[in-house]
């Protein structure tokens, strides 16, 4: 008997979008139930006991006792630790099986995951494996930009192409999707992520001060921008960290304009790859895309000034997604309804 007969019984069918800072799992005919950070907390030693997940697990960075290792197992879009990962799913959908439910849960769940364009065959697989070993029954893979395409509800199938850009937490990726294919892409390796390293390499180098990761993405959020004409929430703040000569706590009063300088050498970059994708597109599709505007998602997206920034480099207007960090997970949770599309678009074992 296939596998997809016992899953057409499950009530509880998932989208997953496993991202370097965050998994989205949706369930079916439940929307987006989880959202918590790809971070996983175990003891150092081999076959350690799992100590806490998700948004538990980030609290601790920076703090872990020596005996207790916060592991961030997905980089760059990428699984790189796979036991963390698998530890960290297996949690989630053991969650998940205990959200109320029409029917007893027999069966595994049918999973519909996103992968990046650029993942090579072993990557997907790997993906693949921590789907079927977390009690998935069957598992179906598709490339995330085109995930966020079923997500943001646009026609994938029509003949006039879409550039979507997702800046995410460890990446970037750029796809132009046209006739149900993707046409192009391009990936990047930077993310808030990145742009978090870029603050604190920035601060280190003005003031002497070294601050830690979540004080960077506190300061990103409240301050970050990617223009000069972007409104953001605060116009200064003030950042504890510590002096590098004394090795004592010191504050520091940092303004807007010096967090744009830190971060615009990597948003350079993304405007730069997105350059180079328009070069290489068809004439007609660049019309489409002139008249559609860049779909913008992913959770760097919000960060204020792309949109100037991208119209001063390539003459583009973008389109915000609304909860950008949520399109690619919609999106697979979209396509466990339609199995026709799914069909069309999915990626077979693993490759194209
Ligand atoms: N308001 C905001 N302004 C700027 N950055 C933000 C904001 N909200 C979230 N972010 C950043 O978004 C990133 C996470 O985005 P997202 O959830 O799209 O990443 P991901 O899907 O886990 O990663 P990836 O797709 O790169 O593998 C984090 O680095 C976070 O700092
Ligand atoms: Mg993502």
């Amino acid at each position: 008997m296939p596998a997809n007969f016992f899953a057409k019984f499950s009530d509880f069918n998932l989208g997953v979008d496993l991202g370097s800072s965050f998994v989205k799992i949706f369930a079916q005919g439940k929307g987006v139930l989880f959202f918590e950070p790809t971070a996983i907390a175990r003891q150092k030693k081999k076959g350690g006991q799992i100590v806490a997940v998700g948004k538990r697990a980030q609290v601790i960075i920076g703090k872990e006792p020596i005996r207790i290792e916060v592991v961030e197992p997905v980089e760059h879009g990428v699984i790189a630790d796979f036991d963390a990962t698998l530890d960290l799913v297996k949690y989630l959908f053991s969650l998940v099986r205990q959200t109320p439910g029409k029917w007893l849960r027999l069966f595994g769940p049918q999973v519909i995951a996103g992968v990046s364009c650029q993942a090579t065959e072993v990557e997907r697989r790997a993906v693949k494996a921590v789907m079927l070993k977390s009690g998935a029954q069957e598992v179906f893979l598709i490339e995330k930009p085109m995930a966020s395409a079923v997500g943001l509800e646009l026609p994938i199938d029509s003949s006039a192409g879409s550039l979507l850009l997702d800046i995410g937490g460890g990446t970037t990726e750029m796809a132009i999707i046209c006739l149900g294919g993707i046409v192009l892409h391009r990936f990047l390796p930077i993310g808030g992520k990145q742009f978090d390293e870029s603050i604190i390499s920035f601060l280190r180098l003005k003031y002497g001060v070294l601050i830690g990761r979540a004080t960077a993405e506190n300061a990103k959020k409240q301050l970050g921008s990617v223009s000069s004409r972007a409104l953001t929430p605060r116009a200064q703040v003030v950042i504890r960290g510590r002096d590098l000569g004394s090795g004592l706590p010191k504050s520091i009063r940092i303004k807007k304009g010096e967090i744009m300088e830190a971060l615009l050498p990597n948003a350079q970059k993304i405007t730069l790859a997105l350059k180079e994708i328009l070069e290489e597109t068809p004439a007609e599709l660049v019309d489409d895309i002139l008249k559609k505007g860049i779909y913008l998602t992913g959770g760097s997206a919000q960060l204020p000034g792309w949109e100037t920034l991208i119209a001063e480099e390539t003459k583009m207007s973008v389109v915000l997604a609304q909860k950008p960090q949520e399109t690619v997970v919609r999106g697979c949770g979209s396509l466990l309804k339609d199995k026709k599309l799914l069909n069309r678009v999915k990626l077979v074992a693993g490759l194209r």
